[in-house]
């Protein structure tokens, strides 16, 4: 049985939305699945129709009872949402756990031990956790073989993120467990700026921590829960849908923890290693806004810089972000294109496309100053091409240029036309 715990310390990330929809996807794909409600505010049951007020009996019963005599079974709380679906709901009860159990031996593995029972009923067990790093968030954890973090695809997203990682790091010390830690981009908006170069860091920070499925922002989604249905029943042509059906896909192709050969790090390692990446991935994106704010002499600005010699005065942050992003991207001349970056970190920036048989070896960009700002011009024949930026291995889309088109691999290539 896998068990994957969808864990962020923030509120709104898409923590339920994934939780449910992950778990309706991979019952859909033939597999029994379990779906448990960790959140007081039990949205689990508000995004699958399940009437509230006529919950009886929650996950916290069943928690709180196997400290006791008599235990309530798992099977005694379920709710059937779909032929291969259950929900093992929440109640505002949850909120007084931690109180309840104070003085339990070991109140981090009750979960575990609930799940460790009906671990040859389900196939797939999916937490939903609430937004904050406590002992319902530990018991899930606990009991994981795979961990989610989705994360919003905006700058603020970062922040708190290297924070609750470490957290989380800590509180699983203890523990010797074997579980794939994974990041998830939740909520991309493809259409902003912003969003594709957070996409880009984080894939170039994380790397193989990554998930290579990106969850887009789509309005189909927002409205299946509010009509209290997964998004595969809700709108089964929808963006959304296909998103959910990769995870699905990607995940049950992920070889579980416990059953590879290979040694794998102990969950409080994994964590303390994406803390590190969140930590450094925030640092660059502030070194960026500093730069923003003050771009250093670049090539071109340099000699800007020269010929202006009386004293400027200090560019509002839209000018400068205006200089910067006529600055970087793609400026294609007459027969010619110059690709211009910034990658501050990166030891190699390549660049794979139509034009060198997407063999990235073929074309390295050099570094044209210590700011991390990366070049090179292509003389190309006029026509439309498409690219992608191999930064030290990881393949992402040109943060700053706009124009994309999906690719078969459920990304996006940038495009750029030569006249
Ligand atoms: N991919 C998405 N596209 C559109 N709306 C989304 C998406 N993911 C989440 N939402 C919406 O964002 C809000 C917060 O998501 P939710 O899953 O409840 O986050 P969390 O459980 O982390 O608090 C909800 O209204 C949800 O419908
Ligand atoms: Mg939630």
């Amino acid at each position: 049985m896998r068990t994957i715990a969808v864990v962020n310390q923030k509120g709104g990330c898409g923590k339920t939305t994934v939780a449910i929809n992950l778990a309706s996807a991979i019952a859909q794909l033939g597999k029994r699945v379990l779906l448990v409600d960790m959140d007081p505010q039990s949205h689990c049951a508000v995004g699958l129709a399940v009437p509230e007020e006529q919950i009886e009996l929650s996950i916290y019963d069943v928690l709180i009872s196997h400290t006791r005599n008599e235990p309530i079974r798992l099977t005694e709380i379920l709710w059937q949402i779909s032929d291969t679906l259950e929900l093992a709901p929440a109640s505002i009860d949850l909120a007084a756990f931690e109180q309840q159990v104070s003085g339990v031996p070991e109140p981090e593995t009750l979960l575990k031990r609930v799940l460790d029972e009906v671990s040859q009923t389900y196939q797939y067990v999916v937490i939903d956790c609430p937004p904050a790093v406590g002992l319902l968030t530990f018991n899930a954890l606990r009991a994981a073989t795979d961990v989610i973090v989705p994360v919003e695809t905006g700058y603020f997203a970062l922040h708190g993120l290297s924070k609750q990682l470490e957290t989380l790091g800590l509180l699983c010390k203890r523990c010797k467990q074997q579980v794939n830690v994974k990041v998830l981009a939740s909520m991309y908006d493809i259409r902003t700026k912003m969003a594709r170069e957070v996409l880009a860091q984080l894939r170039s920070h994380f790397a193989d921590r990554m998930l290579r499925t990106v969850i887009n922002f789509n309005t189909k989604i927002k409205e299946a829960a509010s009509y209290g249905q997964p998004i595969n029943e809700y709108d089964p042509a929808s963006k959304g849908q296909q998103d959910f059906r990769r995870l699905a896909e990607e995940i049950m192709g992920i070889e579980p923890a416990q059953d590879s050969r290979q040694i794998i790090n102990s969950l409080a390692e994994q964590l303390e290693a994406i803390s590190t990446s969140a930590n450094q991935l925030l640092a660059s994106s502030q070194d960026k806004h500093t730069q923003r704010a003050k771009p250093s002499p670049t090539p071109q600005a340099s000699v800007a810089a020269t010929q202006a010699q009386s004293p400027q005065p200090e560019p509002t942050p839209a000018q400068t972000d205006a200089r910067l992003a006529s600055y970087y991207g793609v400026h294609p001349s007459k027969g010619a294109v110059t690709f211009v970056t910034l990658y501050p970190r990166a030891k190699t920036v390549q660049i794979a496309g139509d034009f060198n048989n997407w063999r990235p070896d073929q074309t390295p960009l050099q570094k044209v100053n210590e700011n991390g700002v990366w070049q090179v011009k292509l003389e190309l024949p006029p026509g439309c091409y498409r690219y992608r930026y191999v930064v030290d291995g990881q393949w992402q889309q040109d943060p700053y240029n706009e124009r994309v088109e999906p690719n078969p691999f459920g990304e996006y290539n940038s495009v750029v036309e030569v006249k």
